[in-house]
């Protein structure tokens, strides 16, 4: 396993969503979903299509009732609130402004009434600046790219102050391009603003880049929560590991202590406790951790490969091999300088450093 000394976020829940769960008819959405927000966090929710994650945010502002569990936000039971009653601040996909409102009255609809003229005004302006859009007041939503209106969404939702912004896929309408700006300024908002905020996402480079904690669900169930380092280095399954960023799994017997056997017969060292000989189980390693052309006396396990395929990203190669042995294919990450000089069904030799190396039990994903 990986070793890395990840200093998570100070700690406190402002939210703490207990064994909630949520069925339509036949369909299972939340399977005693347990998830702690920390206060001032930016969280993101990951999972496939369809593994509740709408669901969760909706059950989180009230727009839906749980069937089993609790609901805490800030010390208080907010179970069995009315949406209103919550003050959640909520942003979804499609930006859903008042077309006939200009940006200004779009965002004073989201501040309480009970103030002034004045006062409104000011805030709209002081919203309004904070997501950079400072002298758009007048302007129609139609008049706006499509992540100026999301802003605006996002304007409007901060407006009650509210305890908590939950924003579902709030980016996924947008272009490529236009997605990486708008990610980068909500992040610096939410970090200047100090909002806690769970957002929604199916992509998860996305959540890496943004969270600063990450829950990862899979068929209405949080399966793994944590920042992004640890989910990303210290994955407690195969299937959160190949979720998050990209891993290669080969398939090994548990032999001694300390040592497995891949099903091409070479002996790998990694830490086997709780193994007991002869159990199936599954390495995985990172494309990035993959050596290629390894200096003798590193540690590890060597393989040959045979080069399939390149996909060249820009900084660097992937290279798509197979092993020479078991037919298991890996992908490496060579800087692109590198791996332009190896081509397709080229012989290469990689090690596996063990300090890399995960292991699962086999099968599972
Ligand atoms: N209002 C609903 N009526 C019936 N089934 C629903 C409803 N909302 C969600 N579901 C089902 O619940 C599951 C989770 O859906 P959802 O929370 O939207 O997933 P996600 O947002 O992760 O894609 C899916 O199987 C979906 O079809
Ligand atoms: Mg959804």
């Amino acid at each position: 396993m990986t070793a890395m000394n990840v200093i998570d976020a100070d700690f406190s829940p402002l939210l703490r969503v207990s064994r909630i769960s949520k069925r339509f008819g036949r369909t299972s959405a939340l399977a005693d979903v347990d998830l702690d927000v920390p206060r001032g966090s930016f969280t993101c929710l990951v999972g496939p299509s369809g593994c509740g994650k709408t669901t969760l945010l909706r059950c989180i502002c009230g727009l839906e009732t749980v069937d089993t569990g609790r609901i805490v936000c800030a010390g208080r039971d907010i179970t069995d609130l009315s949406p209103s009653a919550r003050q959640m601040g909520l942003v979804f996909q499609s930006y859903a402004l008042f077309p006939n409102l200009n940006v200004t009255r779009n965002v004073a609809y989201g501040v309480p009434r009970t103030l002034g003229r004045r006062e409104i005004e000011r805030k709209v302006d002081a919203l309004l600046e904070a997501v950079g859009l400072s002298g758009y007041g007048a302007r129609r939503p139609e008049e706006l790219s499509g992540g100026q209106q999301q802003r605006v969404a996002i304007a409007r939702a901060l407006a009650p102050e509210p305890s908590l912004l939950l924003l579902d896929e709030p980016l996924s309408a947008l272009d490529a391009q236009l997605r990486l700006q708008v990610r980068a300024e909500l992040q610096s908002l939410q970090k200047r603003l100090g909002v806690t905020t769970v957002m929604v996402t199916h992509d998860q480079a996305e959540a890496l880049a943004v969270a600063d904690r990450i829950a990862v669900m899979k068929e209405g169930l949080v399966v793994q929560a944590g920042s992004p380092f640890d989910l990303y280095y210290r994955p407690a399954d195969r299937f959160v590991a190949g979720f998050l960023g990209r891993m290669n799994f080969l398939s090994a017997k548990a032999q001694a202590p300390g040592c497995v056997q891949l099903a091409s017969g070479e002996a790998v060292g990694v830490d086997t406790e709780g193994l007991a000989a002869g159990v199936a189980v599954d390495l995985g390693i990172r494309p990035e951790d993959v050596v290629l052309s390894p200096e003798a006396a590193n540690d590890g396990t060597c393989l040959g490969l045979r080069v399939l395929r390149r996909e060249f990203v820009g900084a660097m190669m992937r290279l798509e091999a197979v092993h020479v042995g078991c037919d298991a294919v890996l992908a490496l990450d060579v800087p692109a300088r590198l791996g332009r000089t190896i081509g397709e069904g080229a012989e290469i030799e990689v090690l596996l450093p063990a300090a890399r190396l995960h292991v699962f039990p086999a099968g599972q994903v």
